[in-house]
């Protein structure tokens, strides 16, 4: 009698088909868990390739370097055609280069294109510590140099300044226009 009282209470498993439940159940209970967590931990991290933010736009702009500097030497094969058409003569053309003393219409004309696309990749922004066009202060104390003294820099290049801007294929005229429309724009 004892021993069967003793029996009853020795364990909750008292068939084999339980023992095979809680056997398999021990193994499939904390792999559960593991995944679920492993889920809960990365379910965060979902990322829907087709939200916008990963488009080839999105992404290329996320990752471009921060700034852009226009080298102009290819785009240097044109600019005479480009010249070309400034210069050609129309009759409106003419008598406003009769009428301006001595600037050269065409100088003046290459002078800003460079400016545009060449000084102005540093120049509008700072890059590099480039004094800002139109930055009076910044400006100030280099201008006080003397305009020959710029002209050099920027014709041969100064520090981070590269000589012409990088745009090696700019005629020294043109550069100097850009140089004085930079001064022109910053006293
Ligand atoms: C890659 C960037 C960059 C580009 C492009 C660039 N500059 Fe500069 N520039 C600079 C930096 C940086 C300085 C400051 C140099 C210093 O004094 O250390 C500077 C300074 C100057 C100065 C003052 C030089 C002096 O002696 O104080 C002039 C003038 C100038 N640039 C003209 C130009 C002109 C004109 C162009 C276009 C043909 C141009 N820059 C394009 C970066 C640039």
């Amino acid at each position: 009698m004892a021993e069967v009282h003793i029996e009853d209470h020795s364990s909750p498993i008292k068939t084999p088909q339980q023992l095979v439940v809680v056997v398999l159940l021990s193994f499939i209970v904390p792999v559960a868990a593991i995944l679920l967590l492993v889920k809960l931990i990365t379910g965060g991290m979902h990322i829907d390739p087709d939200s916008s933010a990963m488009s080839e736009e999105a992404i290329a702009q996320r990752l471009k370097p921060v700034g852009e500097v226009g080298m102009v030497g290819d785009a240097e094969s044109t600019p005479t055609s480009e010249a070309v058409i400034a210069t050609t003569p129309t009759p409106a053309a003419q008598a406003s280069v009769a009428a301006a003393p001595a600037t050269a219409a065409s100088g003046a004309g290459a002078g800003e294109q460079v400016f545009n696309t060449v000084c102005q990749a540093c120049h509008a922004t700072g890059v590099g510590g480039a004094p800002k066009t139109g930055d009076k202060a910044a400006w100030q104390p280099r201008i006080a140099q003397g305009i020959e003294v710029l002209y050099a820099s920027a014709i041969n290049g100064k520090n981070l300044m590269p000589a012409k801007g990088g745009a090696a294929g700019s005629s020294d005229a043109d550069i100097k226009a850009a140089v004085d429309l930079m001064v022109a724009k910053s006293k």
